[in-house]
């Protein structure tokens, strides 16, 4: 028997049921900006090896948790494994970004890769899952992620990091069939990725479309937003996800918040440039947020965090459905105390707004 949760604040936040304290985790929390992190992967001697050692995963998952009195935790892991079981060969080059061996490009190239199995070849993601819940004991919730299919495409179309992703969006206007293919088979993919991870422990889900906002409207509806509601419907009815609050988060997708609401997910992720008391108007109360301040804050002073800590939860009021994160990645140059500067104000400032 699974032990019962200690802490289920993120939880309840996630279902807009009322909380005594906003519930706070930060996007990539396990991360470089960490000495204690930077110690576990240089034992394991790469990042891909950290990820698929599911006892050093977990390591590095729980070591943020040691440090703040976060709400929830993050499988250490990253959006690339999917690609990676496909075949395309993924490396992180020293202090550089992903790179894909085999890139995707032709007909032929979408036409081959299929969707892997998760309990063999993405077996140490499920591995990481099932030491992590087992670690955690009930002290918060795990979430389990997966990237987005656009955003799985904008890699492996182009092979690497990219600003702008050029390469995949000329496949979406030169030949669109075969970007729909691709996108089909990541859907699929993502979907079953997702529900293997809730099948070994995982409490809740989170998808990352970081490159969502590349798109314009109607780009984004038709290879973006079509793809996130198809796995959000799979999920609806997949025995072991069905009861799990799946986040979804799109950057740079502000004008799209209502639609993404429509698809029947339970929250959305927030980047920072838009007031959540803005972005709560457009969900009409439908969805939690999740979000949103700007990760440069955290070089500034503990006392401009604290204050740009309050301006976020003021934005969102005091109503319930609200989980307090920044609007995207930790930076490796991070003072860890600016963290925890960060977390406790959350606590303490909510507590307060409750009382008001
Ligand atoms: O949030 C967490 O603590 C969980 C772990 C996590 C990682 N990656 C670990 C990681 C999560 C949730 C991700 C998601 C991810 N990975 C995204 C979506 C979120 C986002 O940031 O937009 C994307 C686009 C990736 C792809 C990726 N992985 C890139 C572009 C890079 C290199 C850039 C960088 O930050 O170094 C990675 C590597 C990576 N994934 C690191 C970590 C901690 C750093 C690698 C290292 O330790 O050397």
């Amino acid at each position: 028997m699974p032990m019962p949760l200690k802490n289920d604040r993120f939880l309840r936040a996630l279902r807009r049921e009322p909380v005594d304290t906003t519930p706070v985790w930060v996007m990539r929390q396990a991360g470089r900006y960490l000495p204690e992190y930077r110690a576990t992967r240089a034992k394991a001697g790469s990042f891909m090896a950290l990820a698929q050692n599911p006892e050093l995963a977990c390591e590095v998952t729980l070591q943020p948790l040691d440090r703040y009195e976060l709400d929830a935790a993050i499988l250490f892991s990253d959006i690339l494994t999917i690609p990676d079981a496909m075949g395309l060969g993924l490396s992180f080059a020293h202090g550089e970004g992903p790179q894909f061996a085999r890139p995707v490009r032709t007909r032929a190239e979408v036409e081959r890769l299929g969707v892997p199995d998760m309990e063999s070849e993405l077996r140490y993601v499920m591995d990481a899952v099932r030491v992590i819940r087992r670690e955690l004991a009930g002290r918060v919730p795990l979430i389990g992620f997966s990237g987005s299919p656009w955003t799985l495409a904008c890699y492996m179309v182009e092979g690497e990091g990219s600003r702008d992703f050029a390469t995949v969006k000329a496949m979406c206007w030169s030949d669109p069939a075969m970007a729909h293919m691709l996108l089909e088979t990541l859907a699929r993919s993502v979907a079953a990725y997702l529900s293997a991870q809730a099948a070994a422990g995982a409490q809740a889900l989170m998808i990352f479309d970081t490159w969502g906002g590349l798109l314009g409207p109607a780009a984004f509806r038709e290879f973006s937003l079509r793809y996130l509601s198809q796995v959000v419907d799979v999920l609806k009815s997949d025995i072991h996800a069905r009861d799990l609050p799946l986040i979804l988060f799109s950057k740079g997708a502000n004008g799209h918040l209502a639609e993404m609401a429509a698809t029947g997910c339970a929250a959305l992720g927030v980047d920072w440039t838009i007031d959540l008391s803005d972005a709560r108007k457009a969900v009409d109360g439908k969805v939690a947020l999740q979000g949103n301040l700007d990760p440069a804050v955290l070089r500034a002073s503990p006392e401009v965090i604290r204050r740009e800590v309050r301006r976020v939860l003021d934005s969102y009021g005091n109503h319930p459905g609200h989980v307090f994160n920044l609007g995207h990645g930790v930076t490796p140059e991070v003072d860890p105390e600016h963290v925890k500067v960060l977390v406790d104000e959350v606590h303490a400032y909510s507590r307060i707004l409750r009382a008001a």
